[in-house]
């Protein structure tokens, strides 16, 4: 039996150790491709795997069809947008996340990058606090329950919006819930995305929605990029020149954005919300872990394809 780690971002050592000593105790093989640079790499690795565990790594058809023994695969994170469900079913799959794991490591970005965007990057300028600002969160998941979390003790006034329209999770933490999506833009200083790529979030942000953010609004997102309709995120940017944008997903357009919103325009040069040593840690041993309770006795609570 053999795990393959696919992960053009590696984990951190500690976590690879973590996962061999589960696979080791259950007596699975491990093989690790990390930082690789082509698809050929991946298509190679995945012949001998019977299960597979990734991060955002692209897994299509074709690395499906390369590999004839998986039988499951595992999305060390949350979001699995990365994974053609689809193909896995019609491969006989099974396709599983890791919920809540990594969430935390994402919170804490949110704050870390608002912190450096409202103390004009730590410039020796004069800038603003969050104690006092609005908060309004996108969903209710697991980062943004983090999220909320912290905020709160920092003195924020936090309330978020439940587009699957599910208030109650809100409200039984504490929070306000907000009516409507343009409430969320309307009424708060600081609008932060939570929601995952789906066929009805992608390209949901954009013009009108920025449009209505108050005077001198940040919008951050560390959810996924293609939620974001570039074009009218940027125009709407380019008129509302009071607003920042504070991103872990750079755009599509970024060389544009760079060009056109200048240093109200704050990103990662990586995607790394979730790129710390407990995140791994919490993320990859629970893929690890998955991946033995399938084998061993069928256990598939985390599926994500039916
Ligand atoms: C997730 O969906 O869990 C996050 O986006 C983390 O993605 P990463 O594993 O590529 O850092």
């Amino acid at each position: 039996m053999k795990v393959l780690i696919a992960t053009e971002k590696p984990f951190a050592p500690v976590a690879v150790k973590g996962i061999k000593d589960i696979l080791d105790e259950a007596s699975v093989d491990l093989e690790l491709l990390e930082k690789y640079t082509e698809k050929k790499q991946l298509l190679e690795a995945v012949a001998t795997a019977n299960a597979l565990i990734v991060r955002s790594d692209i897994i299509d058809e074709e690395v499906m069809q390369a590999a004839p023994e998986l039988k499951i695969i595992v999305r060390a994170g949350a979001g699995y947008d990365n994974i053609d469900l689809e193909a896995a079913t019609r491969h006989g799959i099974i396709v599983e996340n890791t919920p809540g794991q990594n969430a935390n490591a994402v919170a804490e970005l949110v704050i870390g990058m608002l912190i450096y965007t409202i103390r004009n990057r730590f410039n020796g300028t004069s800038g603003t606090e969050l104690m006092g600002k609005k908060l309004g969160l996108l969903a209710f998941g697991a980062v943004a329950q983090n999220l909320a979390r912290i905020a709160h003790g920092m003195g924020m006034d936090v309330s978020s919006f439940s587009p699957l329209n599910r208030p109650q999770k809100i409200i039984d933490a504490g929070f306000h819930v907000t009516d409507t999506l343009e409430d969320l833009f309307i009424h708060n200083h600081i609008v932060s995305l939570h929601v995952p790529s789906t066929p009805q979030t992608r390209g949901s942000i954009g013009y009108d929605l920025v449009m209505k953010m108050r005077k001198n609004g940040i919008l951050v997102n560390t959810a996924r990029q293609d939620i974001i309709d570039e074009e009218g995120l940027i125009r709407a940017f380019e008129e509302r020149t009071d607003l920042r944008y504070v991103t872990d997903l750079k755009l599509k357009a970024h060389d544009e954005a760079v060009a056109k919103l200048g240093d109200r325009y704050v990103f990662t040069p990586k995607k790394m919300g979730a790129q710390t040593a407990e995140a791994n840690i919490n993320a990859g041993l629970a893929a690890a872990q998955q991946i033995v309770d399938y084998f061993k006795d069928g256990n598939h609570t985390y599926q994500v394809n039916k």
